[in-house]
């Protein structure tokens, strides 16, 4: 594989949380393909067909561990005993719908466990890194064409979108009262920046009420897709764009640890920001077969009806872009589960991590 990051990776210990989940195992299949030693922290996966459980990453890592992100003396000893360098924050409750009905374990779960996971950063002096992902739903959405720049103000409907607010402001108080840039080298040595990525899609997700997964689930058993939102219009983009932003991101802060310690946004290029109706299309045109219907309810719980990211930032001190069109992002996304019940799974990733940097 070319390694679109200098070797930064090899032999770095990297710890991920939610590396059982969507993006946390594509996460764990790209840093232990690049050599760095894996610890991960996660819950159960969902299902038999996770990407996580398909691609067996989980048996390649240093350390596979199950442990709630809830348990904060937990986290500490977990951190004392790897002592990782770099960490990823992706564990989280991460469905609107699902926060409607659990809003209490969402707070608990995305903004105490975020805590969490900083006070073991904290404590663990191993720590350079802090890579916070959180999401574009953070921000107060006026529901406006603009995309959000990053110091746009954070906000949130939904407990999911309002608790990854809330895990902003946590992450900014943080980085002011702990990892603050001015101190450090004299009272830290933390590097702490929070991301937010758009709608992500890609093989290997079987979430509830997400599009991608629902498509699938019906196209699997010759059902017509119900598709609830078809004219809310998303940021979409695959799962490999925000993974590649976060640990370019990473290697920056690595070798220069004052000057990228804040916000960042990973979305796609403008091209990419469809509606809901067009994406499910995309899809059920790579399989050549699926039938998509107006499902749309007045009286639905509240979603994001238009949601977009401005990502200049990003591509101009960083020198990160997106690398694939909506096209692009489509056919990827289909191929996965077109082609995950017959062939190796991690072979199969690997194969579109490299087709993603080709
Ligand atoms: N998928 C998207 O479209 C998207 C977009 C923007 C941001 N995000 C963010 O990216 C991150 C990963 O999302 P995903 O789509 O991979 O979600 P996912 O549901 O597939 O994975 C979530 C992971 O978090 C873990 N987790 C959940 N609760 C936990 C707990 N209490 N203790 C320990 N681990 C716990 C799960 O075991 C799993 O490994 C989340 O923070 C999410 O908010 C996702």
């Amino acid at each position: 594989m070319i390694d679109i990051f200098d070797s930064f990776y090899k032999g770095k210990k990297v710890l991920v949380t939610g590396h059982t989940g969507f993006k946390g195992s594509w996460l764990s299949i790209w840093l232990h393909e690049l050599g760095a030693e894996v610890i991960g922290i996660g819950l159960d996966p969902y299902s038999e067909k996770d990407n996580f459980v398909l691609s067996n990453i989980g048996k390649k890592i240093k350390a596979d561990i199950r442990a709630d992100i809830c348990n904060g003396e937990k986290m500490k000893q977990i951190f004392a005993e790897y002592q990782p360098e770099i960490v990823f924050h992706l564990a989280a409750q991460p469905l609107v719908r699902l926060s409607y009905e659990q809003p209490v374990e969402t707070y608990q779960t995305n903004v105490m466990g975020t805590i969490n996971i900083m006070e073991a950063i904290r404590a663990t002096k191993s720590v350079k890194i802090g890579v916070m992902i959180t999401t574009d739903k953070c921000y107060d959405n006026k529901e406006q064409l603009k995309g959000y720049v990053e110091t746009d103000p954070f906000g949130g409907y939904d407990p999911y979108s309002s608790s990854k607010g809330a895990c902003e402001i946590a992450i900014q108080s943080w980085r002011r009262s702990f990892f603050n840039p001015k101190d450090y080298g004299n009272t830290h040595n933390v590097s702490l920046a929070s991301v937010r990525a758009g709608n992500v899609i890609g093989g290997g997700d079987w979430a509830k009420d997400r599009i991608i997964p629902d498509c699938i689930r019906a196209l699997e058993t010759t059902k017509v897709i119900d598709i609830r939102s078809p004219k809310a219009i998303r940021p979409w983009e695959h799962v490999l764009e925000p993974l590649s932003g976060y640990m370019l991101l990473a290697q920056k802060m690595w070798d220069s640890p004052t000057e990228y310690c804040e916000g960042w946004n990973f979305g796609p290029e403008a091209d990419s920001v469809l509606t809901v109706w067009n994406v499910a299309s995309a899809i059920i045109d790579n399989f050549g077969f699926g039938k998509l219907k107006d499902v749309s309810d007045p009286n639905a719980l509240h979603e994001a009806n238009l949601l977009m990211l401005n990502i200049e930032k990003a591509k101009t001190r960083l020198g990160w872009k997106p690398r694939l069109n909506a096209k692009q992002c489509a056919v990827l996304t289909s191929d996965w589960y077109k082609r995950y019940k017959t062939e190796n799974v991690y072979d199969l990733c690997l194969e579109e991590i490299n087709k993603f940097i080709g």
